[in-house]
């Protein structure tokens, strides 16, 4: 695995501006590379061996970021969209010049905890079909949701499309109330990711999703102190989890 990397872009991720701002630096002698002012901001280094130095600081560097971001309502999970504020549009400079990714997705009117990375292989592991990575979404859902609606869940449900869901657990939180037109508030927990699958299961049992916040994500639960639009970089304990809950699932 190659471990050396231009200088000025590893100074750029960490956050030191742009590649030309970068050069300048260097040119004023700023930057050092082992204790030696460097001419060349284009030297390939290695952020694992080098000792760089940014007017004489230490330059911590690091290659991942792992951030938690509590969806609101009104934006796509994507990096670029024509239309819509997208999730990266939600993230300060400092994060964004990482150029993090959403792990999988949220529809438009989803609110609640997704991944934003730019650690390929850990959103790769996570997505797996493969790996089962259980997630659990809070929904309030028009009518009754009942025991017929936990069995037929947890037997699995066909959708729309023909495909037949694994099992999952149905929550009943809150009965609803259609006289005074309050929704049933549930919990479901689903081992995959089809395509807008909370709303197509309630479909699938003649039921309207009215409501969907994603609550967790193998052991990443969204941290209840981040409203929606707010975010935080993962702790070092919730990505250990996160680690484990791949590597543990092969
Ligand atoms: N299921 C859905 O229907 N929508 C989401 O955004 C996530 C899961």
């Amino acid at each position: 695995m190659k471990t050396t990397q231009r200088l000025d872009k590893l100074l750029a991720h960490a956050g030191f501006g742009t590649r030309s701002e970068i050069k300048k630096l260097v040119k004023i002698g700023a930057v050092a590379v082992g204790g030696k002012a460097v001419k060349d901001s284009g030297l390939q280094v290695d952020p694992g061996q080098d000792v760089i130095t940014v007017h004489g600081e230490r330059v911590v560097y690091r290659e991942f970021i792992y951030i938690m971001l509590n969806k609101p309502q009104g934006v796509v999970s994507a990096t670029e969209d024509t239309r819509d504020r997208t999730v990266l549009d939600l993230l300060d400079d400092e994060y964004r010049h990482f150029q993090p990714f959403p792990v999988g997705r949220l529809d438009k009117d989803t609110e609640g905890l997704l991944l934003l990375t730019n650690d390929g292989k850990l959103a790769h592991n996570l997505l797996s079909p493969r790996k089962h990575v259980p997630k659990t979404y809070y929904a309030e859902v028009e009518g009754i949701v009942d025991e017929s609606d936990i069995r037929a869940f947890a037997a699995g449900v066909t959708l729309d499309d023909g495909y037949e869901t694994m099992p999952a657990k149905l929550v009943i939180l809150a009965a609803g109330d259609p006289a005074l037109g309050k929704p049933s508030k549930i919990e479901l927990t689903i081992m995959e990711g089809k395509f807008h699958q909370v709303k197509r299961m309630f479909q699938a049992v003649g039921k309207k999703v009215v409501f969907l916040k994603r609550m967790s994500m193998g052991s990443l639960l969204l941290d209840e102190y981040l409203a929606a639009g707010q975010y935080r970089e993962l702790t070092e304990a919730e990505l250990a989890g996160l680690l484990q809950d791949h590597e543990g699932k092969k």
